[in-house]
């Protein structure tokens, strides 16, 4: 009785097995002698320069100090560290032997050459949503890059997760494939800006929160999520910023990487703007502003803008309120001699600190990196510096940002600073 009660569970847990390996099974693509230099047109590998900055390829495929593209770029997950592949087209370590037909299966559906599955850490789930002439561009691009021999680096995915073909079931829960279909009611610009954001430029990728096994939550999407020790704050109407992102001030800082009613671009979304959408023409970032300006319902919310501004500038002179806060006196030393804004408007090049949804928002860890880090004189907004604190004590920068919250926000104060402060340091002096 026993025998045969543990013989049909080996028969269904075989089945299941052989099951998985057929939906997971994949056909190789046959390999190509890699096109001749000078053989690909001209103009599509111009198109797909422009398609590769919108889709930041290098910035995920390079690794630090490494050649554009070669990849092993290391990609910290919460089922362990993912490498990006090397995409130049060396025919042994890159995808020199990959025909389009494989690339563009690889960009819809997250398959290799070699049949095997690539895990969603690259993100087809939005890149499948991309045309076949974009694509086509960008293949025409990569294969014209020089090739570079950059073997593949190990990942620290753990048994079982590391089994390729079990992304073949989270292809099935979570992949919708399909090219971006343009609503008709909307404006071009509208739908271009939709197509490069959920395609190409995957902003959700990083504003929309996952689930447990790492897929976008659809029903939250842009609703702000964790993503390298920063915060992506909502795209929605959610975000905290205390003025709305209008369309020109979406313009103004994904073009330039900073809009002077809300702050600049720091930590990876510095990368996107400067490494990746810079590339893309002035119209483009208009159909981008366009597009979040519907996402964020900025125009149902405009005639905040004015009273927050004019708030703003007022808690920008305040004078701290006593001698006797340990905040509000480091914040005049420290601070306030760069972030005072006199001036009817604030200056771009001096961000007004009750305006940064690094301070409107509940989670203090962007404020936290910035004032630790600093913001780069390439970074942000270029040609101007944010010094680094890291020299200020735990103590010190948790009263600094209990002041700024306390003085320049509504919002309740944020619990644990200290011990906050003391994560994020931990954090960034990892990486
Ligand atoms: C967010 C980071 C990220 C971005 C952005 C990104 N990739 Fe990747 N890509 C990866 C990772 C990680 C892998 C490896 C996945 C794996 O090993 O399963 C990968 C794999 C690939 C592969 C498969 C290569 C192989 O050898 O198997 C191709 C092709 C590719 N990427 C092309 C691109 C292109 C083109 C772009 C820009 C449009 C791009 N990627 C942008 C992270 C990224
Ligand atoms: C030497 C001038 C200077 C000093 C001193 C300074 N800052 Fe800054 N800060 C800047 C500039 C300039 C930027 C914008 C940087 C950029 O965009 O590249 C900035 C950016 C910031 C931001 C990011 C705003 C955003 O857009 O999200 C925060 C937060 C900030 N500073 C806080 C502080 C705090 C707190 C202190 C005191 C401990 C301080 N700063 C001291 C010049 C300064
Ligand atoms: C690699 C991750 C990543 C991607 C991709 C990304 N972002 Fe961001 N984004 C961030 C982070 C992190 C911040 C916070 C930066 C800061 O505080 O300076 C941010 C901030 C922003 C802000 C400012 C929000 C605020 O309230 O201060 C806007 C607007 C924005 N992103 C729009 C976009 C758009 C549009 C795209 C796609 C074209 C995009 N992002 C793609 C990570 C990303």
């Amino acid at each position: 009785m026993f025998r045969r009660w543990l013989l049909g569970i080996l028969i269904v847990v075989a089945v299941a097995i052989a099951g998985l390996f057929v939906i997971a099974w994949r056909p190789s693509i046959a390999p190509i002698d890699p096109p001749a230099t000078g053989s690909l047109p001209p103009e599509r590998v111009a198109r797909g320069a422009v398609l590769a900055g919108a889709g930041y390829c290098a910035t995920c495929h390079t690794a630090r100090g490494g050649a554009r593209y070669a990849g092993g770029y290391p990609m910290a997950t919460a089922f362990g560290t993912i490498h990006s592949t090397n995409i130049t087209p060396d025919p042994d370590t890159g995808i020199g032997r990959w025909s389009e037909a494989a690339f563009v299966r690889a960009m819809r559906s997250g398959v290799a050459r070699d049949g095997s599955h690539l895990f969603p850490a690259f993100p087809f789930d939005h890149f499948t949503k991309v045309t076949d002439q974009d694509l086509g561009d960008l293949y025409a691009f990569l294969m014209s890059q020089p090739p570079v021999a950059a073997p593949p680096r190990q990942n620290t995915v753990p048994f079982p997760l590391n089994l390729r073909a079990l992304q073949a079931g989270w292809k099935l829960l979570f992949l919708r494939k399909g090219v971006f279909e343009p609503d008709p009611a909307r404006s071009e610009a509208w739908n271009r800006g939709a197509y490069l954001a959920e395609g190409l430029s995957h902003c959700g990728a990083c504003h929309t929160p996952r689930n447990a096994v790492g897929a976008e939550r659809r029903s939250a999407a842009y609703a702000g999520a964790r993503v390298d020790g920063w915060e992506a704050p909502p795209l929605t109407a959610a975000n905290p910023a205390p003025v709305p992102w209008s369309e020109d001030a979406l313009y103004a800082y994904l073009r330039s990487g900073v809009s002077a009613l809300h702050g600049s671009a720091a930590g990876s979304m510095s990368e996107v703007v400067h490494d990746g959408l810079s590339r893309l023409p002035d119209a483009d970032i208009r159909a981008l502003a366009v597009y979040f300006a519907d996402v964020s319902g900025a125009a149902a919310r405009a005639d905040r803008s004015d009273a927050a501004v004019v708030a703003a500038l007022a808690a920008s002179g305040q004078a701290p309120s006593s001698a006797s806060d340990a905040g509000a006196e480091l914040y005049r030393a420290a601070c306030a001699s760069c972030h005072y804004n006199r001036t009817p408007a604030p200056l771009a090049a001096r961000p007004e600190l009750a305006l940064v949804s690094a301070l409107g928002s509940d989670d203090p860890t962007n404020l936290i990196r910035v004032v630790l880090e600093g913001i780069g004189v390439e970074e942000g907004m270029p040609g101007v510096l944010m010094p680094p604190f890291a020299h200020l004590g735990d103590a010190d920068l948790a009263a600094l940002a209990a002041y700024l919250r306390r003085t320049r926000t509504t919002r309740p104060p944020w619990p644990d600073l200290e011990a906050k402060i003391a994560e994020v340091r931990r954090h960034t002096a990892g990486t």
